[in-house]
Parts: C-alpha cells; sequence; structure tokens
C-alpha cells in the first residue's frame, strides 16, 4: 500500500520534471547559476524594483505572491500584466520600459521562482 504510493508520487514526479523541461524558459545550475537570459531577468528584477510590492523572494507583500501568480499565467498574459499594465486599475503600475528582452528575461526570472527551481536572492552568471 505504501509501496504503491511512493511509485505513484515518483511517476508524478518524473512527469512534472519532464513538463517543467519542455515548458522551462529557464536554466539553472545549483540553484543560483542561471542563463543569460534569466540574468537579465534578475537584473531587471532589481533594477524596476518588483520588490517594493511583491517582496524581496516574490512571495508578496502589497502585491500577490508571483510564485503563485506565474503558475496561472501565459507569458503573454504575464506581459500583458507587467508591460501594458492590464492589472493597473488594480494597483499593478505598468512598465512600457520593460518590453522586449527584459520582460522575456523577467518572465524566465520568476517562473523558474514559481517552479521551485531558482533559489530566492541573487543569481549568478553560468560558466
Ligand atoms: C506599486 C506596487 C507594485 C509594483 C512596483 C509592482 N507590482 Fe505587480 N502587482 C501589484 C499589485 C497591487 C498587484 C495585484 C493586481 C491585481 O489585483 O490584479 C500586482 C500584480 C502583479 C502580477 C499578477 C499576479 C497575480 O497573481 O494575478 C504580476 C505577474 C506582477 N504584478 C508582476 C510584477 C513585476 C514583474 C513587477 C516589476 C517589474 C511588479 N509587478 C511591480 C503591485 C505592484
Amino acid at each position: 500500500m505504501i509501496r504503491k504510493h511512493l511509485v505513484g508520487i515518483v511517476l508524478a514526479a518524473m512527469a512534472t520534471t519532464a513538463m517543467a523541461q519542455d515548458a522551462a524558459p529557464y536554466t539553472v545550475a545549483e540553484g543560483n547559476k542561471v542563463d543569460a537570459k534569466t540574468m537579465t531577468g534578475w537584473r531587471t528584477w532589481r533594477a524596476a524594483a518588483c520588490e517594493r510590492c511583491h517582496g524581496a523572494n516574490q512571495e508578496g507583500m502589497v502585491g500577490p505572491s508571483l510564485i503563485e501568480g506565474l503558475k496561472k499565467y501565459t507569458k503573454a498574459e504575464f506581459i500583458g500584466i507587467v508591460v501594458d499594465g492590464s492589472h493597473a486599475d488594480r494597483g499593478m503600475p505598468p512598465h512600457p520600459f520593460l518590453k522586449g528582452e527584459k520582460a522575456d528575461g523577467l518572465y524566465a526570472y520568476l517562473k523558474g521562482r514559481s517552479d521551485g527551481k531558482i533559489a530566492p536572492g541573487k543569481v549568478f552568471p553560468m560558466e
């Protein structure tokens, strides 16, 4: 009984990993070494000071947790909220200056945080 349950957990974990690998917009090693795009995302996160409202570890403050938030939206929806300000009426300011690779990077970085693959805090370029 317990054994059967464990097999289920392992299979579910494998399926989740496979899905994450198919879809992952980021590459990460050892929790904090990331590819160039994700690095741009981290720098953009810091420069735009998203943490003022969403918390240094993306877990929410005035604004909601982005660990949870990134599970709800496609990349296009994310960009709509962050860049175009589609939630501006609810307190999320538009950031038109983040268009393009900065928004791409932000999505990659936050997706990695939401997936639990990127550790909280500073990240570093991969070798
Ligand atoms: C002035 C405070 C503030 C700043 C700065 C801010 N946000 Fe927000 N953000 C909010 C609030 C408030 C909401 C909730 C809006 C709503 O209810 O839909 C939100 C919502 C969001 C959502 C949707 C979350 C969800 O669960 O629906 C995303 C994604 C998001 N913000 C990303 C960012 C990013 C990335 C940055 C930095 C570029 C940023 N925010 C900067 C206040 C802020």
